[in-house]
């Protein structure tokens, strides 16, 4: 069977889909979990771009072992040379750059003609192979680009020392066969493609992601790329989990296998989902909630009758538990550090005291707590950044009556460390807590978005809050839980404001990004 390599860029073209700002703690469990469910390559962000994204990669570059770890640069010699620095201490420093070789992109955003953008991508990879072993280069805007220039430029970045080519459909515009055929023509036409990784790159604007990547290994790609969940720019990159899958179950047909752990997908899609605040759709191929759910009389007959009469996935394939067993008040340390362990965490024994502690708590109010609360838990610990002061709410009380104007109360600690109390009105109970926050926070906020979910089910499930938000122009999303969702709703709040506190330098990212 012909393996196909898996690269991973939830951190990095995931990261740049509009509201997701993850801080170093957050990249840095993800990346653990990716390493964890055997992607070959985790592209953990675009480390030129700020200080941020540079530590992050740093960080993750130098814990993860077994996945290799790259990162993203423009065909810029500084971008180049920061990249080697996040890079180097990577078991195989692996560097991705780019350069668009569309006409619409060489001569609208590049102002440059075809000429000056071969010779720019040469030197580029010819300055990047002095120092990686390992130089991924990608055709930004390849599908809409014309192959015979495309064939012309590969030839040289080939020459000049590059080990992957990517031939990336960046607006998402390609149908399978045209995008199977760009393949198939490159290999016939480019000299010494055998001796380079070819790789697919699928945004999915058409709603055809998943298959023109396939259409692509089909033809020769050796390695594809995309995201958890498809996070991404606008409509987003190809599921990789779907990707998988589909490899998996049609193995049949396709013949063709990957190092991904299956049983770690249900988590990862999780993880990454919790992290980012971006919900799963529940009809979602693979991970939705509703994925392996059978509604009507006649599928629920043949289900018990036979379960491959309606099911072609097994939930278990995914790693998702059929029976989780609940954690309860009486429920001792020993217990729940075992399943913190079972569920794959390793925490220091600081964090699982602190996490022992909210779990205690919510047991006062809950009757079970089940392996979602948990998951919440234990990764809220995991990403704990206990070192710049943020605002932390202390209390909140809020008045409601149909027939009064709501009113909130909270009492906040600040950054400076001094202890507020702070009340204000609003037309709902929540206008009034935002209102509320607002002064405490002594800034200009829109709210963007704003959701509440349920996290497991039952009338006493944990309520999730998101708020995306704007602060003095500033975007960010935070993110929440507790078994009130007004509590939830304040927490996230302020959680969106103390993202911003802790990464102070991610609108300069999002002002590079936003540039390339
Ligand atoms: O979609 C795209 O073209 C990209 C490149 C930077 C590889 O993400
Ligand atoms: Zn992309």
């Amino acid at each position: 069977m012909r393996k196909i390599d898996i690269f991973d860029t939830t951190l990095r073209d995931g990261e740049q889909a509009a509201g997701i700002n993850l801080n170093t703690a957050e990249k840095l469990e993800i990346a653990r979990q990716l390493e964890r469910l055997g992607v070959t390559i985790i592209e953990a962000g675009f480390p030129a771009s700020s200080p941020g994204d540079f530590e992050a990669v740093q960080r993750i570059a130098n814990t993860v072992k077994n996945s290799s770890v790259t990162g993203l640069a423009r065909t810029i010699m500084s971008d180049i040379d920061t990249s080697w620095e996040a890079l180097k201490g990577a078991a195989q420093p692996h560097l991705h750059i780019f350069i668009a070789t569309s006409p619409i992109h060489m001569n609208f955003k590049l102002k440059k003609t075809p000429d000056e953008v071969v010779e720019i991508a040469v030197e580029a990879v010819k300055h990047a192979r002095k120092k990686f072993p390992l130089v991924q280069w990608s055709a930004e805007d390849a599908f809409r680009s014309d192959p015979e220039f495309l064939v012309r430029i590969v030839n040289k970045v080939i020459a000049a020392g590059a080990t992957t080519i990517n031939i990336p459909d960046t607006v998402g515009y390609a149908t399978p066969i045209e995008y199977g055929a760009l393949f198939k023509y490159l290999k016939e036409n480019v000299t010494g493609i055998d001796k380079v990784k070819l790789s697919a790159h699928c945004h999915n604007d058409l709603g055809m992601a998943t298959a023109n990547t396939i259409a692509a290994i089909e033809n020769g790609a050796d390695q594809v790329e995309g995201t958890i969940n498809g996070i991404g720019e606008r409509a987003g990159n190809v599921a990789l989990e779907e990707i998988a899958v589909a490899l998996h179950i049609r193995k049949d047909i396709y013949g063709f296998e990957t190092d991904i752990n299956l049983q770690e997908i249900k988590r990862t899609s999780q993880l990454v989902s919790q992290l980012t605040g971006v919900v799963i759709q529940p009809n979602k191929a693979v991970v939705g909630k509703n994925a392996f759910a059978h509604e009507s009389g006649i599928h629920q007959d043949g289900m018990l009758k036979n379960p491959e009469t309606y099911e072609i996935i097994t939930p278990e394939l995914i790693g998702e538990k059929t029976v989780p067993l609940a954690l309860g008040k009486h429920s001792g340390r020993h217990a729940f550090k075992d399943r913190a362990v079972t569920m794959g965490f390793e925490l220091s024994e600081e964090k699982l005291n602190e996490a022992f502690v909210g779990f205690k708590q919510l047991a006062d109010r809950k009757k079970e707590i089940t392996e979602d609360d948990l998951f919440v838990l234990f990764t809220d610990q995991q990403i704990q950044n206990n070192d710049t002061p943020v605002y932390e709410l202390k209390n909140i009380q809020v008045q409601y009556s149909t027939s009064n104007i709501p009113t909130a109360t909270i009492t906040a600690v600040t950054p400076a460390g001094a202890e507020v109390n702070k009340a204000a009105t609003g037309s709902g109970s929540v206008e009034a807590i935002f209102n509320t926050l607002e002064e405490l926070v002594q800034g200009k906020v829109h709210i963007l978005d704003y959701r509440v979910t349920s996290i497991g089910k039952g009338r006493d499930a944990l309520g999730e809050a998101l708020v995306n938000l704007s602060y003095n122009g500033q975007v960010s999303t935070g993110r929440d839980v507790a078994q009130d969702v007004l509590e939830a709703s304040a927490k996230a709040y302020l959680n969106a404001i103390n993202r911003q506190l802790i990464n102070a330098d991610s609108r300069e990212m999002n002002d590079v990004i936003t540039t390339i």
